[in-house]
């Protein structure tokens, strides 16, 4: 079911969402029409547009998750292993997708030569794009009925992504967003007080 919630009230619905199903919820359009409004209308420093989405769906998505394991596999012990793989089988293989969230490092290296004397602002900068193109498509996602959660199996997967899906060798995954049918309510969260987390002068 479509919300069409305010602004704010899609960023206080967004929550990370661990077990997911793969219902076909929201159709493949859809999520591609979200990134692509991510991509238009999210900023980034000096206009640089450094950020990457990947799209994965379904068989791609279960590849995907399929290649995080192996990698891990092949670097953890056999204990750990079976606990791990059990939480990606739940929470991030069984759903119906995932968005891979890159920066494409010759910009961020072409924007550093052209404006040499912000040059040690622009690798900030660029993580921070991407977290604000992470942050909307959180959002989108969540507003469309699915839940997601935010990962981070860079830069162990990174070769084997690029290798696997044919992506240039400059583009560096920051994230990783599966995405399906929420099966659990997310549990109830703690917050520092807020108060105490700001200020305001006149
Ligand atoms: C920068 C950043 C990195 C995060 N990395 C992970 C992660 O690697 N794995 C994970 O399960 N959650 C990750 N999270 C999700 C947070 O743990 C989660 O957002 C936080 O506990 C608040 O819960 P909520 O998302 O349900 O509001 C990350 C969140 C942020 C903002």
């Amino acid at each position: 079911m479509y919300m069409n919630r305010s602004f704010k009230e899609a960023l206080q619905h967004r929550r990370s969402y661990y077990a997911l199903g793969s219902e076909r919820l929201v159709n493949k359009g859809d999520i591609e029409e979200m990134v692509e409004f991510a991509l238009m209308h999210v900023p980034s420093a000096f206009n640089s547009q450094s950020s990457r989405v990947v799209m994965l769906i379904e068989k791609a998505h279960r590849r995907f998750w399929q290649i995080v394991k192996d990698t891990l596999q092949a670097r953890i012990s056999p204990e750990l292993f079976v606990k791990t793989e059990k939480k990606i089988n739940q929470s991030f293989a069984s759903g119906y997708g995932t968005l891979l969230f890159f920066e494409d490092r010759s910009v961020v290296q072409m924007m550093e030569q052209k404006f040499p004397l912000y040059a040690p602002n622009f690798f900030q900068w660029s993580q921070q794009t991407s977290a604000m193109h992470q942050l909307a498509l959180w959002c989108m996602l969540e507003d469309r009925g699915l839940g997601a959660s935010l990962q981070h199996y860079n830069p162990l997967v990174d070769e084997s992504v690029r290798q696997e899906w044919g992506l240039p060798s400059t583009w560096e995954l920051v994230a990783q967003m599966p995405f399906g049918y929420p099966l659990t309510m997310p549990s109830v969260k703690s917050h520092e007080p807020v108060l105490e987390r700001m200020r305001v002068f006149e």
